[in-house]
């Protein structure tokens, strides 16, 4: 399979030095990445086409092309200092998957499509899975374009550089778009491993949400302002990390889970009081009002520390998410493929979150998982091994094959 040379091309794409892979969506190694994509598939004999915010697509056309179409894909831009199989090995399974079909002679009914979404991550613009929300139609297509990326340069600026031109209304699907949706991706997660389970079929995706706040209080001399007169904005934002942290706890759900993976000190010395904080939290669970619970404990925590340490509080809402249930049929077709290329497989939960989470809104969908070494992700020692991504391909081969008949 030429997938195991491809996957390593592709981490070559990077701003960071091996083995991690830091390909943030836009940037050079991205957009090389992509162009390198996009000759790999018109090798493999397939039709591209990109819309206005880069969503890539190759199409294998069918012999009744008017049908609904068969989708596949995930992304292939990468989060700082990760590693090299999130959301590549979809991509370049599919269009392994693809190869491999075209080489038993098969010609599907239904066109199948290979789909590179645009910023699964939310490195850039906050906001993660930019390309699918699009294509669901779920995002104000204006608020969109004004999206400010790290350094404050909006959206419409960036993808019009990129070479990606036309307003974002165009790339939302028409209804009827998909008659199927299927993403290989790894499991990001221990349980295939722990369970020795060749591949997951996922018959749900746990809903995110992100919180950005503001907290401002009173800057100063490290020395020479006495405690009880301070007002320090990191101490109030660490005090809000914590509630977070313990309304996630007390839940008592393994799958709730919360992470403030950004926090900003202003003015960042050693010798000054922190007169502003940026926190950013990730809030999951499969239960919508479960999370949301413990979104109600944060706002909590922000009023306390209001009264309690003078802190002024802003909190703007990056996204807040329903789940995704997948759809049965296609969880058949994929247990069918499983028995078909003898591997096992278990139903799971999608804890991480996906391109699918949106397709799912206007197309029936189920994802594909294969294990990774100690459920590693978002790590530059992330590793799923040549057999495992094997038998994912074969399986989404097979389940392609099913649906577009
Ligand atoms: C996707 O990368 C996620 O954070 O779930
Ligand atoms: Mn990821
Ligand atoms: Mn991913």
């Amino acid at each position: 399979m030429k997938i195991f040379s491809e996957l390593e091309t592709l981490a070559g794409f990077s701003g960071a030095s091996k083995p991690g892979v830091t390909r943030v969506v836009f940037g050079q190694s991205d957009m090389e990445a992509h162009t390198w994509f996009k000759l790999l598939c018109i090798g493999a004999g397939l039709e591209v086409r990109e819309d206005a915010v880069g969503n890539t697509f190759a199409t294998w056309k069918g012999s009744e092309p008017q049908l609904a179409r068969v989708g596949t894909g995930s992304h292939i831009d990468a989060i700082p200092h990760s590693g090299k199989y999130d959301g590549t090995v979809g991509v370049l399974g599919g269009l392994e998957a693809i190869r491999a079909l075209k080489a038993t002679g098969f010609r599907p009914r239904r066109s199948i499509e290979l789909l590179l979404f645009t910023s699964e991550e939310p490195t850039r613009f906050g906001i993660g899975c930019l390309g699918s929300r699009l294509l669901a139609g779920v995002l104000d297509t204006d608020a969109a374009d004004r999206f400010e990326d790290t350094e404050g340069k909006p959206l419409a600026e960036i993808r019009e550089q990129a070479g990606f031109s036309g307003t974002l209304d165009t790339v939302k699907l028409p209804p009827g778009y998909y008659h199927g949706f299927v993403e290989l991706h790894i499991e990001q997660g221990p349980l295939l491993e722990r369970d020795r389970v060749q591949l997951g079929i996922v018959t749900s995706i746990a809903a995110p949400s992100s919180f950005r706040l503001t907290i401002e209080g009173e800057g100063g001399h490290a020395g020479a302002v006495l405690m009880p007169q301070r007002r320090d904005a990191f101490l109030a934002a660490a005090e809000i990390a914590l509630a977070v942290e313990s309304a996630a706890r007390a839940t008592g759900a393994i799958d709730t889970v919360a992470t403030c993976g950004v926090c900003e000190v202003f003015p960042g010395v050693i010798n000054g009081i922190p007169s502003r904080v940026k926190l950013e939290f990730d809030i999951r669970d499969t239960d919508t009002q479960r999370r949301d619970a413990v979104v109600k404990a944060l706002e909590a925590a922000c009023n306390r520390m209001r009264a309690k340490r003078g802190a002024t509080i802003q909190m703007h809402t990056l996204n807040s998410d329903a789940p995704a249930t997948c759809d049965p049929t296609l969880i058949d077709v994929l247990k069918r493929a499983c028995e078909n290329e003898g591997c096992s497989y278990s139903l799971m939960v999608s804890r991480a979150y996906h391109d699918s989470l949106f397709l799912s809104r206007i197309a029936p969908v189920s994802m594909l998982f294969i294990p990774c070494n100690a459920g590693v992700s978002h790590r530059p020692d992330e590793y799923a091994s040549p057999q495992d991504i094997s038998n994912g391909v074969r399986v989404l081969a097979d389940a392609l094959a099913q649906l577009s008949q």
